[in-house]
């Protein structure tokens, strides 16, 4: 039997155990998500998180947060050998539960190569409308008067792009760069009901 828990302080161990053996089943771990650690802990700031429990054992986990009027579902991940039972979708419609009365829409951005989350996410009324990247840039001085609103800086010398049309921009700026990761942006309405 699965019960869908509100993230406590002291499941911190637990999180993170099932955020690393959960996303390791994924070729971008290790690139784009980085192994997590507890002392990571106090750097994440979600706006809510919950927690999948079978048998006392945490199995599964979503993260998300409120920008504007999107809520945006950070992380969702549930252990290997516990997926294809429908706790994924347990964690995503608590989520769903928790952000419905404050945005106009849900967002999530999957790595494309992630087809099991994709196929997850079309089945579960998110529609595709955008791609995002993630690209590694020096060109600092150039990026600059776009970042908070075009692009957005993550860490070291690597951007969010969050869409086509501001990949188009950076190419315009000719700011030398590479992408690391391409994302689908998918959206699903307040008003779906599965
Ligand atoms: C994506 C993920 C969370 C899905 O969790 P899950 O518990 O296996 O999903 P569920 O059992 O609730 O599945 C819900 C629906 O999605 C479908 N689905 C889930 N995984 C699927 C797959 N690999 N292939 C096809 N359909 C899939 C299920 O068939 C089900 O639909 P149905 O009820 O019509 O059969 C899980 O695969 C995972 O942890 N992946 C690694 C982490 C990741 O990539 N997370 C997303 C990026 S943030």
């Amino acid at each position: 039997m699965t019960k869908i828990k509100s993230f406590k302080n002291g499941d911190e161990e637990a999180y993170v155990r099932v955020h690393n053996e959960g996303y390791s089943t994924e070729p971008w771990f290790g690139s784009l998500e980085m192994a997590l650690k507890v002392e990571d802990f106090s750097r994440l700031s979600y706006d809510a998180t919950f927690l999948a429990e079978v048998n006392d054992e945490i199995v599964g986990l979503v993260d998300s947060k409120i920008r504007d009027k999107t809520g945006d579902i950070e992380n969702l991940v549930v252990l290997p050998k516990y997926r294809g039972k429908g706790i994924g979708r347990a964690l995503l419609e608590k989520a769903i539960e928790f952000l419905k009365d404050k945005v106009e829409r849900i967002r999530v951005e999957t790595p494309i190569q992630s087809k099991n989350a994709i196929t997850f996410y079309l089945k579960n009324g998110f529609v595709h409308v955008a791609n995002a990247y993630l690209v590694e840039s020096q060109n600092k001085s150039k990026l600059t008067p776009y970042l908070g609103r075009n692009f957005y800086f993550i860490r070291g010398s690597r951007y969010w792009i969050p869409d086509n049309r501001q990949m188009k921009l950076l190419k315009r700026l000719k700011a030398d760069f590479s992408v690391i990761g391409e994302f689908m942006v998918m959206i699903r309405t307040i008003g779906f009901s599965p």
